[in-house]
């Protein structure tokens, strides 16, 4: 089988890395791929959403199995334009989709079949926005997100009335986050531990991964501004099998089969970004996707093959006890740009890659770029260095000794993923 995997982010190394190793896979394509994705796949250079471009090149290269990893492409509709010309894809349509394109469309569909999530408002004014925040019914800290995609960007944690203000101008009126700013959420602040739980759905039934913790703030001790995230652990040190067990009953099988009795047959990777509350687990957010970085420890942790899992969740037909996992506690310490989150310099040369190979580290590229013998830097998250040892201790050793040998002008890094008792 030829496999393709759209997008060129960690993540998607990752998946193509895993895919690669599938005993039914004779060649991965990566469409564009980044500087790593070529050591395990052929990069092709289609952007991925320019979508009748793919869907060109899967049926000219008769590809069997499409994989999409970031949300752009399966908000414009790639898996209905795949579906269409008969290839195979995994990924939800685009009409799931909207559970992440439109969070006014989640929250209402979580209030409508009593799915676990904080209290919200809608308003589509300032005018009405100013209104909810006047009545003070969720106090302060408040949370304003902006309705559409925004790249992980769009949420605003407000902690007083100047700051709400400022929010409402900067979501509404001044729409810095483009189109993403015609209607705007205010909701309640949860506080708890945050929890990414993804799990791969096939329409009526779903089936969770290893669970993984996410470090999303820039600095180390949950400081900083939020990022796509600068490290994550699996196992996550937070669930238990008792709260496992209480997200699958009351957030994840009935999102899928509410979904699929709304008419928007739920198909592929479902993220749900979760807070544990003292009143239990609630949902921050979907994603329509797998998680970045969380996939990268996951990928570690799959013993079984990957294909087949993908495959049945495009047959519609999975099966827990088919899959399989390693015991071992796996982490990725992201190599972010001098600047990210805000912005940064790209084209700085990346050293000693393989000296962290020669540790035991498998690192992953995300924002790099092979070019005249080299690798350089192209995006803001540069690499993921990942382990996975039996203790979560020699697992971060390990990544950090790699990373020691890592190094291109501007580089930043926590240095407390996996330490998670003083990163909330
Ligand atoms: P989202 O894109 O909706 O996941 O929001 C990004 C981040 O903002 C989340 O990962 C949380 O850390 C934080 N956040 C979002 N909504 C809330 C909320 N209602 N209460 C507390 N934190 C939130
Ligand atoms: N790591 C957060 C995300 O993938 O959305």
């Amino acid at each position: 089988m030829k496999a393709l995997v759209v997008g060129s982010g960690g993540r998607e190394h990752a998946l193509a890395w895993k895919i690669a190793k599938s005993p039914k896979i004779s060649k991965v394509f990566c469409a564009p791929g980044n500087g790593g994705t070529r050591l395990v796949a052929e990069n092709v250079p289609i952007s991925e959403t320019d979508i009748p471009a793919l869907a060109d090149f899967a049926v000219k290269e008769e590809i069997d199995l499409t994989v999409v990893g970031p949300e752009i492409p399966l908000s414009l509709g790639i898996v209905d334009e795949f579906e269409k010309r008969g290839l195979r894809i995994f990924g939800p349509s685009k009409k799931a989709v909207e559970l992440e394109a439109s969070k006014v469309f989640a929250k209402q569909f979580m209030d409508r079949h009593r799915i676990p999530t904080g209290k919200f408002r809608i308003a589509d004014s300032p005018e009405s926005a100013r209104a909810v925040l006047a009545g003070g019914e969720f106090g302060f800290p408040v949370v304003l997100k902006a309705d559409g995609l925004a790249a992980g960007k769009g949420v605003l944690v407000c902690r007083n009335e100047e700051e709400a203000e400022a929010g409402v101008k900067e979501i509404m009126v001044e729409k810095r986050f483009g189109g993403a700013g015609g209607r705007i959420l205010i909701e309640e602040f949860l506080r708890g531990r945050e929890v990414s739980f993804i799990v791969i759905a096939d329409g009526a039934k779903a089936i969770p991964l290893v669970t993984t913790m996410d470090h999303k703030t820039v600095f180390d001790g949950g400081k900083g501004p939020n990022t796509g995230g600068m490290g994550s652990i699996s196992p996550s040190p937070f669930l238990d099998r008792k709260m496992y067990a209480r997200i699958m009953s009351t957030i994840i099988l009935p999102t899928v089969t509410r979904m699929l009795e709304e008419g928007r047959k739920y198909k592929g990777a479902l993220y749900a970004g979760l807070m544990l509350t003292a009143d239990g687990p609630k949902v921050l957010e979907y994603n329509c996707r797998f998680g970045d970085p969380e996939t990268q420890p996951q990928m570690l942790r799959l013993e079984s093959d990957f294909v087949d899992l993908l495959m049945a969740s495009i047959a519609e037909d999975i099966l827990a006890d088919e899959v399989t996992w390693n015991r071992r506690a796996a982490g990725c310490v992201v190599l972010a740009s001098g600047g990210y989150p805000g912005s940064y310099e790209k084209g700085k040369t990346i050293q000693g890659l393989e000296d962290a190979d020669r540790l035991g580290a498998v690192v992953f590229h995300a924002g790099t770029k092979f070019e005249k013998g080299r690798y350089r830097t192209e995006g803001g998250r540069v690499l993921g260095v990942c382990a996975a040892e039996p203790r979560l201790s020699e697992t971060m050793n390990r990544i950090y000794r790699a990373v020691e040998k890592i190094s291109f002008e501007g580089m930043h890094y926590r240095r407390d993923i996996g330490a998670f008792e003083s990163a909330p």
